[in-house]
């Protein structure tokens, strides 16, 4: 079984740039089951309803969030009636949602879980024990663990701490592929972040200037998505169909015709 897993979406270019590229990856990967992390999916970050549904639609089985989780007000209406949307398994108990979703597919129970890490973001329960409480508890072929945090430390650190419990590890949030992808010693398949969907001329899918004048001065900048040519980045997850163990990781990355 292959698995693809698509780093965050940003906006409408990038909803635009999966919906235009994953029939061809599915095509050329074999891809039987796709995740898609969509906390950026809206034009001032979070996901709304129709934007779950374009992804779904176009071909994503499962839908994971992360520190933007609840900037549109209608995602708490979106994790209460849709299954296969999911936010951060560490949220304080009582926050609306699923931590993780079970799909069944191609003859597999695959199970994603989505966590948040502690490192620059916001508050939250231990990834680590809430992530475990979780893989220890369920009942799945497959499962995929999404650790959305910023600190490369402390997604190695998940990594090998769900080493050979768990079929994938990968990492979002930072927007920037990482060049680490591989199978750990116990069989799962690890990449500390898979990088972003949206415009390619930006400072993490932010119009430049904006950043810039961030850095320049102490003044808060109202964050805008740049425009312009968009990249598609992520990795596929190949499963070896026996032991539901990592045998292989290949970073995808597509860009345009950059200069
Ligand atoms: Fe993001
Ligand atoms: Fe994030």
């Amino acid at each position: 079984m292959n698995i693809l897993a698509i780093g965050d979406i940003v906006g409408d270019s990038g909803t635009d740039m999966f919906l235009d590229h994953i029939d061809e990856l599915k095509e050329k990967y074999k891809i039987d089951f796709c995740v898609v992390n969509g906390e950026n999916a809206c034009s001032n970050n979070g996901i709304t309803r129709k934007k779950a549904e374009m992804l779904l639609s176009a071909g994503a089985d499962v839908i994971t969030l992360g520190n933007h989780s609840f900037r549109q007000k209608e995602a708490v209406h979106l994790l209460l009636n849709n299954e296969c949307v999911v936010r951060p398994i560490n949220y304080p108990e009582g926050t609306p949602g699923r931590g993780f979703t079970v799909v069944q597919k191609n003859g597999k129970k695959i199970a994603v879980i989505n966590a948040l890490g502690r490192i620059y973001l916001d508050y939250c329960d231990c990834p680590f024990k809430e992530t475990l409480k979780a893989v220890e508890s369920l009942k799945a072929d497959i499962i995929l663990v999404d650790f959305h945090a910023e600190a490369t430390s402390e997604k190695i650190s998940m990594g090998y701490y769900l080493d050979g419990k768990v079929t994938a590890v990968f990492g979002t949030h930072t927007h920037v592929q990482t060049a680490d992808s591989r199978v750990l010693p116990k069989g799962t398949g690890y990449i500390t972040d898979l990088g972003m969907t949206g415009p390619y001329y930006s400072c993490l899918g932010v119009k430049k200037d904006i950043t810039i004048t961030r850095f320049l001065s102490c003044i808060p900048q109202r964050f805008e998505f740049a425009d312009g040519p968009s990249q598609l980045n992520g990795a596929v997850f190949c499963v070896d169909d026996e032991t539901n163990r990592t045998k292989e990781v290949i970073p995808v990355a597509i860009w345009p015709n950059a200069r």
